[in-house]
C-alpha cells in the first residue's frame, strides 16, 4: 500500500528508531565537518580521474540507502525517478528533470570513499545530510543545533565569529560548505567538458542540502542579490527533492529510454570524470 505524507509530516527528526540513527549521524557530521576537513576533502576526492558513465553511477546508486533521510528508507536512486518523475508530470523543462534525475549522484562517492572520511555505506557524514558553512559561527536553525558546540571549529578564534575567514557579503560561492555529495557532483559537472546543463541547474544541485540558508533564513552576511536567484531557484526544486519520497517503486531500466537522451544532450555520451 502505498501512503501520502502530509507536508508537514517530511523532515521530522523526532519520530521514534529512525530518530536515533539520524541523530547519530548528525552528531559526528557537526563534530567532524571542520574547515581544515573540507580543505582535505576537496584535494583527495577531486581528482577527476575516474571515468564512470552516468547509467553506471544510477546503478550503484541502487546499491546505498542514505542514513541522514528520516523519510526514505529505500535505495537512492528510487529517490532520484521519484523526483525526476514529478518535475517531469509537472511539464518542467528537461534539464530540470534531468536535475531531479542526477542530484543526489553525487552519493557514488561512496563507491572510493573510507569509513575514516565518512564517505563510505556504514559512516556518511562526509556524504548526506544538511549542509553548513565551515569557517565561520554554526547558526541554530542546524537540525540538532545542540550538536553545534561539539564542532571544534567553534572553540578556534578564526573560525567561530559570524564571518569566521570570509568577506561580508562575498556570496554564497566563495563559502566552504561541509562536504558531501552536492559540492562533489557539482564539481564533478563543472569540470566536464560537454556539460551543458543551464545555470540554474547547477545551482540546484550545488546548494540543494544546505538547509539553515535555503529554509532556516541564515547567513545573511555573507549574500548578495545574486543569491536571491539562487534561493528562489533551489526553493522551486525543494518541493521536488522533498515532497516526492514516497513508496512508490520505478524500474530504472525503463526510465532509461526517456532520461538517457535528455542526459546525453546535456552531458554527452561519453564518460564523466569522477
Ligand atoms: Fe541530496
Ligand atoms: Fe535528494
Amino acid at each position: 500500500m502505498e501512503t501520502v505524507k502530509a507536508e508537514k509530516e517530511f523532515r521530522n527528526y523526532n519520530q521514534g528508531e529512525i530518530t536515533a540513527a539520524v541523530r547519530e549521524h548528525y552528531r559526528k557530521m557537526r563534530s567532524r565537518q571542520t574547515y581544515d576537513y573540507v580543505r582535505r576533502m576537496k584535494q583527495k576526492y577531486l581528482s577527476f580521474d575516474k571515468p564512470m558513465y552516468l547509467w553506471d553511477a544510477m546503478e550503484k546508486l541502487n546499491a546505498l540507502i542514505d542514513v541522514s533521510d528520516p523519510d526514505l528508507n529505500l535505495p537512492n536512486v528510487q529517490h532520484l525517478l521519484q523526483s525526476a518523475e514529478a518535475i517531469r508530470e509537472d511539464g518542467r523543462p528537461d534539464w530540470m528533470q534531468l536535475v531531479g534525475l542526477i542530484h543526489d549522484l553525487g552519493k557514488a562517492m561512496y563507491l572510493w570513499g573510507s569509513d575514516e572520511d565518512g564517505t563510505s555505506q556504514a559512516e556518511q557524514w562526509g556524504l548526506v545530510g544538511d549542509v553548513f558553512v565551515v569557517g565561520c559561527a554554526l547558526p541554530d536553525t542546524c537540525v540538532y543545533p545542540e550538536f553545534n558546540a561539539l564542532n571544534p571549529d567553534m572553540k578556534d578564534e578564526r573560525y567561530n565569529s559570524t564571518l569566521g575567514v570570509y568577506e561580508p557579503a562575498c556570496g554564497l560561492d566563495k563559502l566552504e560548505l561541509a562536504w558531501g555529495h552536492d559540492e562533489y557532483l557539482y564539481q564533478v559537472l563543472a569540470n566536464h567538458p560537454d556539460n551543458k546543463i543551464p545555470e540554474a541547474g547547477m545551482v540546484m544541485i550545488r546548494y540543494h542540502s544546505f538547509y539553515p540558508w535555503h529554509t532556516g533564513g541564515s547567513y545573511d552576511a555573507f549574500l548578495t542579490k545574486k543569491d536571491e536567484q539562487y534561493r528562489e531557484w533551489i526553493l522551486d526544486f525543494n518541493r521536488y527533492d522533498l515532497y516526492t519520497k514516497s513508496p512508490k517503486l520505478y524500474d530504472l531500466e525503463a526510465a532509461k529510454d526517456y532520461y538517457l537522451p535528455i542526459a546525453e544532450k546535456y552531458l554527452g555520451a561519453g564518460p564523466i570524470m569522477w
